[in-house]
Order: structure tokens, then sequence, then C-alpha cells
């Protein structure tokens, strides 16, 4: 949609509503709430504690300057610097602070004596002031009456929107690899994940349309789905990016067949962009926050004209996951559904976390906050580079243009060992004949590698199936004193072992030094070398 065009309302998608999403009443108490702030009442109809005897005078917080890590990678043909500048914490940490007090001074202040009360489940007022400013500056949804409200984090997010759009017995359109967690609130409550092929940029617009308009509600058991859950940056497992142009053809489909959008996207920020070799590696430098903004892969919400995409932000990769905060964006209909939601469990976010985020967004402004996501996609995407780059020193790499699978269009990398010796030059001939043992996609988005093993040669191939060699393996690195995530746990449907496919490995990469980094490359080496031979 052009920026002059008029935008719309959202479209009435009601009839998605599950039953409990349809049946949740006002809680009787909440519905009260709204009257608190009014000027002159006096309330004698809660339960509220009394402030005077909350036992928190003030809290206060130091926090890190939002220009603490820096805008410009260092330079390959320096690499100690950029080795030094890579997972050092910063050089001397400069630090801002701040103090909230019991009663506030200035009337829509930050104070503890609302912050830390029984509030609405919308949460408070300041922060959603400065979230309803960034999803406005940020994702640009595409109708006018888009409506923000703070869950307890994406996870907490995703189990009340399924509760509150799904029925037992539904479908819900998934990528044939997903996030187990998500699988794991919806199961459980009758609910079937119907996995859709992807390609290198995640979901496949095609395979998501053939599988559409091919269902066949007697064969499957169930009517045709009305939900697609997505994580379309940073695709966990696989670190894969979604487009602008995919997004489309997906939004298209699901305007087509009437199906709501539900994009987890926690590592939106963590968008590191193509792996480029170390050699030919250059400078990165400073953009400003619209060039920076414009660098991302939209959301699903700018395309959104209908309000059918519930979007579930977090703070937990850019703030920390123990904020335990974020907030969808939605049309007002599922929003008002989702906080009655809240108001029978979670309730609001907690106080001191509310208070908290919301100081240290207010002290770094929106500016503060852009500084702050844009080195920290710096961040890791010198990590990534780091520990791609141990890969290459330490097995032989091929670069292959993938034309099939969920690689498709994007250039996949195989490893083989390389000759123990490795000083002695490889031979033209030890190139040809060295067998990939595994390959894998230099991730663009997110924290981890995805890891496709090539077990064919190992002599128990035939007798044991793709799953349990994964899981043999698995085991003997782990033995060895290195944890990887296996792969078998993010199918979006349980495979049996003689499965034609793969065994995988899901790495992150985001939490450990550069020693440890480069050790667990080094003896995934030396575990696969033995591996290979019993
Ligand atoms: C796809 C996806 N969704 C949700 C989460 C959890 O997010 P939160 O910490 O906000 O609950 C993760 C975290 O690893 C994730 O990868």
């Amino acid at each position: 949609m052009l920026s002059n065009e008029k935008r719309g309302d959202a479209v009435d998608l009601s009839h998605h509503l599950s039953k409990v999403g349809q049946a949740r009443l006002t809680s009787p108490l909440k519905g009260l709430q709204k009257y608190m702030g009014k000027p002159g009442l006096i309330s004698l109809a809660g339960g509220l504690p009394n402030a005077a005897y909350f036992p928190f005078s003030s809290v206060s917080g130091e926090i890190l300057a939002p220009d603490s890590f820096p805008l410009e990678s260092g330079s390959e043909k320096s690499s100690l610097s950029w080795f030094w500048r890579l997972f050092s914490k910063p050089d001397k940490e400069r630090t801002l602070t701040f103090t909230v007090g019991k009663y506030s001074q200035h009337p829509g202040d930050l104070d503890l004596e609302n912050g830390l009360q029984y509030g609405m489940a919308s949460g408070q007022p300041k922060l959603n002031e400065v979230i309803r400013e960034f999803v406005g500056k940020v994702f640009q949804p595409s109708y006018s009456n888009w409506t923000t409200l703070v869950h307890t984090g994406n996870t907490d997010a995703w189990s009340k929107t399924v509760q509150t759009i799904l029925n037992p017995g539904e479908g819900l359109i998934v990528s044939e690899w997903t996030y187990p967690s998500a699988m794991a609130s919806a199961q459980p409550l009758g609910i079937n994940p119907v996995p859709v092929g992807m390609d290198s940029e995640g979901m496949s617009s095609v395979s998501l349309r053939q599988l559409l308009a091919e269902w066949d509600e007697s064969a499957r058991g169930m009517p045709r789905p009305h939900v697609l859950y997505t994580v379309p940056i940073g695709q966990n497992p696989t670190g894969a990016t979604m487009g602008i142009q995919r997004k489309k053809e997906i939004y298209d489909i699901c305007v087509e067949y009437d199906i709501i959008i539900v994009e987890d996207d926690p590592y939106y920020f963590l968008q590191e962009g193509k792996y480029v070799p170390k050699s030919e590696r250059l400078v990165e430098s400073n953009t400003d926050d619209e060039a920076f903004i414009a660098s991302l892969a939209p959301s699903y919400l700018k395309l959104d004209y209908q309000g059918r995409v519930i979007r579930l932000d977090t703070f937990s990769k850019t703030v920390c996951p123990g904020s335990r905060l974020g907030w969808f964006t939605c049309n007002p209909m599922f929003a008002e559904r989702l906080e009655r939601t809240a108001e029978t469990s979670s309730q609001a976010p907690s106080g001191f976390t509310q208070i908290y985020v919301a100081s240290l967004l207010l002290k770094w402004k929106y500016e503060g906050y852009m500084r702050w996501l844009k080195a920290l996609r710096l961040q890791y995407r010198q990590r990534r580079d780091y520990f791609l780059d141990c890969f290459a020193d330490e097995f032989h790499l091929q670069k292959t243009l993938s034309t099939e699978g969920y690689t498709a269009g994007t250039h996949v990398y195989y490893a083989s060992l390389k000759p123990k010796r490795s000083f002695v030059p490889l031979s033209e001939k030890d190139v040809a004949y060295a067998k990939s043992l595994f390959s894998f996609v230099p991730p663009s988005s997110g924290m981890f590698l995805w890891l496709e093993l090539h077990l064919e040669e190992h002599p128990s191939f035939k007798s044991l199936g793709y799953k349990a060699l994964e899981m043999k393996l698995w085991t003997e690195i782990a033995e060895a004193g290195v944890l990887f995530a296996p792969g078998a746990m993010f199918f979006a449907t349980p495979v049996e072992d003689d499965t034609p496919g793969y065994g995988h490995f899901r790495i992150s990469f985001s939490n450990s030094t550069p020693e440890e980094l480069k050790k667990a490359v080094s003896t995934l080496s030396t575990v696969l070398r033995n591996f290979m031979k019993n």
C-alpha cells in the first residue's frame, strides 16, 4: 500500500475465534478498572492493597548506554582487532541510571503506586505508548486500527493465541521444520500440525497453495486449516529469512483461503544478512535509522491491509529473556479477546518488568533503542561469521547452488574432513574424492546453524536409518563435551526411522566464547573422523 493512500480498518474476522475465545467474559472485577483513573473517583470496589504498604519505596537501575557496542565491523585485514572487538564486553561500561519512586512527581510519570498495583491486563500506559510508537515506525501496519497488547513473552503469546483462535481437532499450517515448543503448546489441545514444504526462504508459497487447493476434508479427517504459524525471520531451526515477495505471495493466499497468519518473530532484529567468507569480507559501516529499517525484511504487518496477522514480538532477544515481556500487534477484535484471556491467567506482565523495561526505553528514547538494535545485529553477524569461519578452518568446504528441498535457491556448503595433517595442501584428487559428511546453508538471521548430516557411507547406515544414526552421532558428540540440539525434534510431525531424509543438528552460536565455538567445531571434526569408521 502506498503511504499516501488512506488505510482502512481491519475486516471482520470474528468467525476465526475458537469456542473458548468467544466464550471468555470480562473478568468481573477487571471490568471496573477502566474507571480507576477517573479524576475524583472514590473507589471502594476493588481489592487493591494500599500502596503505602508496598515495601518498595523506589526502584532504580543502571543500564548500558545505547551506543555501548560499535556500529562498524572490524576489517579482515586487521584480524587481531576484529577478534578483540568481537565477543568483547564494551571497553569501559558506560552506564545511565534511572529511579522510579513510589509516587509520581508529574502526572503521567512512572510510579510504583500504580506500577506495582493490580492493573489492567493491557499493561502500563507509558510502556504501551513506547511500544505503539515503535510498531508504527518500524513495522508500519497497513490498516488503521491496529492495536498492541502486552504479553509475557512469545511463548505465552502463542499459547493465548492458540486458545483464542483454534479448536480441538483443527489443523495448524506450519513449515515442515518448525519450532518444537510452539507445537508443544498446540498439540496437547488436539490441534494437528499440517506441514508445508520449504525452500531457502522458509515456507514455500507454491506448496502452501497446493496444500490448500487439494485439501480433502474427509481424507484428512479435519476441515481445511484456518491458521498458519510462521517464524519468518531466523526460521527456527533453519535460520532462513523470508523476503517481502514471498510474504506477499503467502499473504495473498491467506486472503484467498481466509487464513489467519501468526507471525512469531523473536529474531527480527538479528537479520545478519548474507555470509561472506573471511577473505572477501568488507568493513561494515553505519547507516541511519531509516536505512536500517529499510534493510530489514519487512514484517507481514506491512502487507496486512485486512488485519489478519497476529504478530508476536518479544524483548527476549533484544533486551533479556528474563524480562518475560513482549507484545501482540493485531486487529482490535483479536486484541480484546486476547486481553480477556490474559485477565484470567497472567493478568498484566509483572509490574517490576514493565517498570524496568519502560524505564530503559524511556531513557534510551526511540533513537537510542534503534542505536542498540543496529549494534546488536552487528554483534550477532560477527558471531555468525566467526563460527562459520571456524568451519572453514576445520573442514574442507565446497559451495554449490541448491535446487531442491528446504535449501532450494541458495548456496549450500558441503563439508568434508581435511587430511589429518592439515598443513599438507589438498591435492585435486583429495578434493574430488573427499566425501561430504554434512552440509549447511549459512544462516541469514537468528542464532542457529542448521547442519544436515550425510552419513550414507557409515557402516551401520542401512541397519540403523537416519534418525538412529543422528542420535548415535549426537550422543558421541555430547560424550565428547559438546551439546547440539538433535534435528529430529524440529520435524513438524514425528518421523519414522526409515523415512528417507537426512539427520540434522541445530547449533547455536549466540552464547559461547570464541574458544568454545572453535573447540566445538574441532570436536565435531574429531568425533566424525572416528564415527565414520564404526
Ligand atoms: C520461534 C520462537 N518463538 C518463541 C520463542 C520464545 O520467546 P519468549 O522468550 O518471548 O517466550 C523462541 C525462543 O527461543 C523462538 O525461537
